[in-house]
Formats: structure tokens, sequence, C-alpha cells
């Protein structure tokens, strides 16, 4: 595996969380996390881990369009979850995606619905299903920025 790739597997949802939470201690404003996967594999939940390393577990339905949930921390910043599965025509209404970076981090499902308005340095999460418990994994790393919160992530999860 390169050094822009991690591959693994969660053997159940509260490793997926767990994982989910080292991505989240490592984000900072401006990153970007987008979510692959089937239906129901796993990505909603490894936002909710990702909320809480985050360090807000609390979502709250955004005012301005309810596809975007809000984890607002301590220090005002924000984690704005995307599900953009019902989205056709490439734009998130109610939210700039530049303004959103300001102020946060965007982690997104279904990004695919969104390319052209999404920043290219982003961490590329693939989860595919194995059986009823398990998931494989894959994190790539998209750019600089993402470079280095894989290579923390890296060190954090697996301790190389
Ligand atoms: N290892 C695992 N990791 C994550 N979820 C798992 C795992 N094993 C079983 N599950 C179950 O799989 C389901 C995943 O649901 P979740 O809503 O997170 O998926 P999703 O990818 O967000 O789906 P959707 O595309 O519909 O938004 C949950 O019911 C969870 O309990
Ligand atoms: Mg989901």
């Amino acid at each position: 595996m390169d050094a822009n790739t991690v591959d693994f597997i969660s053997s159940s949802p509260s490793q997926t969380l767990r994982f989910g939470a080292r991505i989240g201690e490592l984000l900072r404003p401006g990153d970007l996390v987008c979510l692959h996967g089937d239906l129901g594999t796993g990505k909603t939940t490894l936002v909710q881990g990702i909320a809480r390393g985050w360090g807000s577990s609390r979502a709250a339905r955004s005012p301005t369009f309810l596809l975007v949930h809000e984890y607002k921390r301590a220090d005002g910043m924000v984690l704005f979850h995307l599900d953009a599965f019902r989205l056709r025509n490439g734009e998130f209404p109610g939210l700039e995606v530049e303004d959103a970076l300001g102020n946060g981090a965007i982690v997104v499902e279904w990004p695919d619905r969104l390319e052209g308005i999404l920043p290219d340095d982003r961490l590329k999460v693939e989860i595919w299903w194995i059986d009823e418990t398990r998931r494989n994994v894959r994190i790539e790393s998209k750019g600089a920025r993402s470079e280095e919160i894989l290579r923390a992530f890296r060190k954090l999860a697996f301790g190389s």
C-alpha cells in the first residue's frame, strides 16, 4: 500500500465510530472528507465518530437546509455533515462551500453529486460491505493537506 492510502477492516459499528473519532480529532477548519460507499455500509456511522473526535456529538439541523447537519464545538467551529444523495444538479442549495470551509470542516456522503464545487484536496474514504458486521475501509489522500491528515491518522490508529 502506498503512502497515500490506508486500507483496513472495521469489524463492528463501534470500531467504525472509533476510527471516525481518530479522523475527527485531526480535522481543522478548511478540511474536506468525502465518503463513498453503497447504502447502509456505514458512512453516517463514520460521521458520528468523526463528530465525536471533532469535539461535538450533538447535531443541529442546519437552519437553511435540511440535508446539512452542523456539529458546533466549544470554539465555535462547525463540522458540516452533508448528505448529497438526493441532489442531482451539482450544487448544494443553502450552503456555500467556501463559507463553510472558512468556518469549519466538511464531511460529505455521496460527493459525486457535488463534483465541481468541492476542492480537490480531500480525504477520500471508501467503504465496502464484507458481511453483516465487517466493512472494508480505504482512505486516500488527494493533496498536501489530506496527506498530512492521513499520515497522522495512520500513526494514531495503527501506530505506524
Ligand atoms: N463495521 C461496521 N461499521 C459500520 N456500520 C456497521 C458495521 N457493521 C454493521 N453496521 C451497520 O450498518 C449500518 C450502517 O448504516 P449507516 O447509516 O451508517 O450507513 P450509510 O452508509 O450512511 O447509509 P446511507 O447510504 O443510507 O446513508 C448500521 O445499521 C450499522 O449498525
Ligand atoms: Mg448515511
